[in-house]
């Protein structure tokens, strides 16, 4: 990142009124939320996260896929917004007809005060039965005593209540069953080979169409349909911005490539749109 990238960055989004913000798994990068690239930890190493990640999995194990959601979804209860999530709830603050689209399954946008982000790949609080899709309670790994916190309530404070949880189990495990039908619950995630959630979509590629600036931000744009959000606002005439260590696909469409990480890049390029505000 040099300085004319970032001014030029923050002379787009100074003058932008309704931008998108998209992300990836890049933006949560920086709380320590493994991406499905990432190595993986514990007994889990054995195991390709995109065959995990499949409706024939869950079919042919549903211990092994619904132990490794709950895995995954302990880890992103543990982890805290990083600064460039604070920076997107400081973009939306300063213009509210922004729209921040996510491919992420963690809630940590919400935490970081975006309240409602459209998600394009669900979310990992939100399990439904696999059958019938009545939405399920999440399993419980809180003291009895403790309040069970509320998914996507966007005001859990630092070290969220689940730091002081037990130890969970960490391996297959057996999901819940419905209390409608007694199918098992599956998590409440966009598995590889499904479709997109259809209101999702339709408003993302409705934000994208009419947006006045694109920050697509920490993702590698190889996941299609949600890799075209940024290809659609490019078309229509819209500059994209790009925060990302390392060059992708997108960087052809870049009005600006931004290299380096979003817990960095996305509070600087704050302070380069409104040097006289203090957020960021
Ligand atoms: N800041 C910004 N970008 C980062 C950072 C960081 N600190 N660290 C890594 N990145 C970038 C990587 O360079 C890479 O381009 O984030 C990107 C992550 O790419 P992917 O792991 O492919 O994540 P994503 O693009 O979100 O994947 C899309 O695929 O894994 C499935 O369904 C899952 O929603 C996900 C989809």
């Amino acid at each position: 990142m040099t300085g004319p990238e970032l001014a030029e960055a923050g002379r787009l989004l100074a003058a932008a009124r309704r931008p998108v913000v998209f992300t990836g798994a890049g933006m949560s990068a920086e709380s320590g939320v493994p991406t499905f690239r990432d190595a993986q930890t514990g007994l889990w190493q054995r195991y390709d996260p995109q065959e995990l990640a499949t409706p024939a999995a869950f079919r042919a194990d549903p211990a092994l896929v619904w132990g490794w959601y709950e895995t995954r979804r302990r880890g992103v209860r543990r982890a805290l917004p990083n600064p460039g999530h604070r920076a997107v709830a400081a973009i939306a603050a300063r213009l509210p007809e922004t729209v921040v689209i996510t491919q992420n399954v963690d809630d940590l946008h919400e935490r970081g005060g975006v309240p409602a982000p459209v998600r394009l790949h669900g979310s990992l609080f939100a399990p439904r039965c696999s059958a019938c899709a009545r939405p399920a309670p999440l399993p419980s790994d809180l003291p009895p005593s403790a309040d069970p916190p509320e998914p996507h309530d966007g005001a859990e404070p630092h070290g969220g209540a689940e730091s002081h949880a037990p130890e969970a189990h960490d391996g297959p495990l057996d999901p819940p069953a419905c209390a409608d039908c007694g199918a098992p619950v599956r998590p409440g995630v966009v598995w590889f080979g499904e479709a997109l959630p259809s209101a999702a979509l339709a408003a993302a590629v409705e934000a994208a169409s009419g947006c006045d600036l694109l920050l697509t931000v920490g993702t590698s744009a190889l996941v299609h349909p949600a890799a075209e959000i940024p290809l659609v606002a490019a078309r229509l005439g819209a500059p994209v911005v790009q925060v990302n260590p390392v060059p992708t696909p997108l960087d052809a469409i870049c009005a600006v490539n931004l290299r380096g990480p979003a817990g960095e890049v996305l509070p600087a390029l704050v302070r380069a749109a409104w040097p006289d505000d203090a957020v960021g």
